[in-house]
């Protein structure tokens, strides 16, 4: 590799202008490339488990844009998954998984957990072969309790209420079902840096629902767990964790859980994303309907991120994934607006 890649270079802590840029959720349905992929592959999970085109989409948003980072294409319901837990995706309605009881959870059945993940395996070596040279690769998992959340419920709901009152009524359970999701998780992680994946991001998306005790034992511990089994492997691969919702649990978030770089959604001021970034990198947090609106939104959206963190390490993101219904020509000109090539 000849110079460092610059989102890696972010991560250690270095303010780099322009930004690395990337979106979350970037190879998806707004793209019609994706879309045609999609249909030639059959379902949602046939896309995920099947190298050849898992690999293709996620190229796709490299090729259009050329953003600074790739990340796998996959799913972090993979995990309960090759757990031995039924998983399948419907249209319109999202996943949907026969929801685990208390006493199911001893089974969970971890003999054939990587054997069943080699395809996502084979995808990040391929990956690593085809991406440009300065192409950040990002590997990913969920992280336990929003695991645990789809485990629960068996579906997405709008505040986890299921899985919320499972851990208060069944804490022994649960907490036997963070511990295996976590330590799962970091293996399977540590595959995905050892198949080549530079950086790899924890997704947290539902920490946004809990009370602070509850946060910090379903969320913060858990994902410390999971940093600390990679660390001890790999200790100079960095961690970006994304605890969707924290608000004023993101202060100590970095610290106690150990990642290098931090997700913020498009809730968190400026100003409190300012101040995380004296402690290290931030990545984030444009509201993913400013891209849809485009124009004066996304326009002012982009330049008022840029005003208050270029200076420090930072990268940018959307506050959340990208929704189907974004324009690409927005896309374009988001990419614009952050290198700079919009006509300043
Ligand atoms: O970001 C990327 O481009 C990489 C791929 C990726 C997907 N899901 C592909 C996907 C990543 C990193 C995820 C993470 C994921 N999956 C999360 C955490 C981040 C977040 O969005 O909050 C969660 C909670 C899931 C579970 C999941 N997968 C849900 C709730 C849904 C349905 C919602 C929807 O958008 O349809 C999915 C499906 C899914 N995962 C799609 C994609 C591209 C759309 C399915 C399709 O193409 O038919």
């Amino acid at each position: 590799m000849s110079a460092e890649r610059k989102m890696m270079r972010v991560l250690k802590g270095e303010a780099v202008f322009p930004p690395p840029l990337w979106m979350m959720r970037q190879a998806g349905r707004y793209l019609p490339e994706y879309r045609e992929s999609r249909k030639q592959a059959g379902s949602f999970l046939d896309l995920c488990y099947n190298p050849d085109r898992a690999v293709e989409v996620t190229l796709q948003p490299i090729e259009r844009f050329g953003f600074d980072a790739s990340i796998l294409f996959s799913d972090i319901l993979v995990v309960p998954h090759a757990l031995g837990r039924d998983l399948r995706f419907e249209e319109g309605r999202g996943p949907l998984m026969t929801p685990i009881t208390a006493g199911e959870i001893d089974a969970l059945d971890t003999g054939a957990f990587h054997v069943n993940l080699e395809p996502v395996y084979e995808t990040v070596r391929r990956l690593r072969r085809q991406l440009p040279d300065e192409t950040t690769l990002i590997g990913f998992c969920g992280a336990p309790w929003t695991v645990a959340t789809y485990m629960i419920a068996g579906h997405g709901t709008p505040d986890q209420a299921p899985a919320r009152l499972f851990a208060y009524r069944e804490p022994e359970a649960f907490g036997k079902l963070l511990a295996v999701l976590a330590d799962q998780s970091a293996s399977y992680l540590i595959r995905q840096i050892e198949a080549g994946a530079d950086t790899v991001q924890i997704f947290d998306s539902w920490s946004g629902v809990l009370d602070e005790p509850s946060f910090e034992a379903f969320c913060v511990e858990p994902v410390a767990r999971i940093v600390r089994k990679v660390h001890e492997v790999h200790p100079g691969v960095p961690v970006i964790g994304f605890p969707k919702g924290a608000g004023a649990n993101y202060s100590s978030y970095r610290r106690k859980t150990g990642v290098a770089g931090l997700g913020l959604d498009w809730s968190v001021p400026l100003s409190q994303a300012a101040e995380l970034q004296k402690e290290g990198a931030v990545q984030g947090n444009l509201d993913p309907l400013r891209l849809v609106a485009g124009g004066r939104a996304l326009s002012e959206g982009v330049s008022a991120i840029l005003d208050k963190l270029k200076d420090g390490p930072f990268i940018f993101n959307l506050g959340h994934g990208i929704v189907p219904e974004t324009p690409v020509a927005h896309v374009e000109a988001m990419v614009r607006l952050v290198r700079g090539e919009a006509g300043r």
